[in-house]
């Protein structure tokens, strides 16, 4: 059990499961156990939960989740689907490498692993998207492997609770990390796993942590004394910096029918292989009326269409998770057929309805939705 900290001549977590055997009566009590992926041994669907939930919120994945399973129950229905129809489905969620890695990884699934997730750590591991704390979330929760994760939550509490010092996501933590997961991890490992994430959701926050009702207050370095000043403050990550602002215009051009035209963005780079409204400056910095101008030459020459009058429409903002994009709509008019050349061949025109199926940035989903 806990041994003493000579400094504070307090408890302190020294052997294996001493956070165990205080969180399971508090995960029993205040657990979120109407989560659904708590509620099946479905390989697939555990995979999915995980996937979903590697740069997600809870409460934001909850329904994209059960979309996904309706049209996509089981690997098969992944594996056989267009990388349109995933994408779509996955729009608005974010990190869309999410999404494509999720579709490659079903698709060997069948091929390779007998439409099955691998059930080792190195395997698991080979599949697109699953690094070592997703495949044990899945190995644990889907074949009851004892697999110690080390996601943000368990890697926060971890970190506090045995008083580690700097930064927790720094490389030379990593290991010391790990260690202390396995040995904290009891067999079987599925309750433990699901505890520690809801402990680091709901009491062990980033900021302002709960410590006075943390059923781990007594063995916690984080929680005591002058540390209590120190630890509690620990972030997941890396310390926020400011986001710095990008400017960027989206032509939106419409032909006599109404149809608009979207492009395929790079599968590199943000919103990688979603449909998008051109883009025709993005930039740190302000566009002049220069720079309008000389964009409009360049549309005229592209699509042989031509600005509205109703010129730029105002800006809106967009954030992610490395910058603010500040965005602008420039209407634009196709008089005639759209002149195909090299640059359009991965763009087309769609008709609105049929744009509302692909995958769309959300900003632009709005915006085609407000047409
Ligand atoms: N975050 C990552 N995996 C999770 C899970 N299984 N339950 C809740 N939050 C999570």
């Amino acid at each position: 059990m806990a041994g003493t900290d000579p400094a504070l001549g307090r408890a302190m977590p020294a052997d294996s499961g001493s956070i165990a055997v205080r969180l399971f009566p508090w995960y029993t009590r205040n657990g979120r156990h109407h989560l659904p992926w708590r509620h099946t041994d479905d390989d697939y669907a555990l995979w999915l939960a995980e996937i979903m939930l590697q740069q997600t919120r809870v409460e934001t994945a909850l329904d994209y989740y059960r979309r996904f399973l309706e049209k996509f129950p089981a690997w098969k229905n992944l594996a056989s689907a267009s990388l349109d129809e995933v994408l779509a489905l996955w729009s608005g969620l974010g990190y869309y490498a999410r999404a494509r890695n999720a579709h490659m990884a079903s698709k060997l699934v069948i091929t390779d692993w007998n439409g099955l997730f691998p059930d080792t750590l190195e395997s698991a591991m080979l599949l697109p998207g699953v690094g070592r704390s997703t495949a044990a979330a899945v190995l644990a929760s889907a074949y009851g492997q004892s697999q110690a994760i080390l996601d943000a939550n368990a890697r926060r509490v971890l970190f506090r609770v045995h008083g580690l010092q700097g930064n927790p996501r720094a490389p030379a933590q990593e290991k010391t990390l790990w260690r202390l997961a396995e040995q904290e991890t009891p067999n079987p490992a599925h309750d433990y796993n699901q505890a520690i994430q809801d402990l680091g959701a709901l009491v062990c926050l980033s900021r302002r942590p709960k410590c006075t009702v943390c059923p781990l207050m007594g063995i916690c370095r984080g929680s005591q004394g002058t540390a209590g000043k120190i630890f509690p403050q620990v972030s997941s990550g890396p310390e926020k910096q400011r986001r710095p602002k990008r400017y960027g215009i989206f032509l939106l051009v419409m032909d006599g029918k109404g149809k608009v035209f979207l492009e395929r963005r790079p599968e590199q780079g943000v919103w990688g292989g979603l449909w998008c409204l051109p883009m025709i400056y993005e930039e740190a910095i302000l566009p002049t009326p220069e720079d309008l101008a000389e964009r409009a030459d360049l549309i005229a020459q592209r699509f042989g269409a031509v600005l509205g009058a109703g010129e730029i429409l105002s800006f809106r903002q967009h954030v992610f998770s490395h910058f603010i994009l500040e965005f602008a709509i420039l209407p634009a008019f196709l008089p005639a057929e759209l002149q195909v050349s090299d640059h359009l061949s991965h763009g087309r025109l769609w008709a609105l309805g049929e744009a509302r199926d692909l995958g769309l940035p959300s900003p632009i989903r709005r915006i085609l939705e407000g047409l």
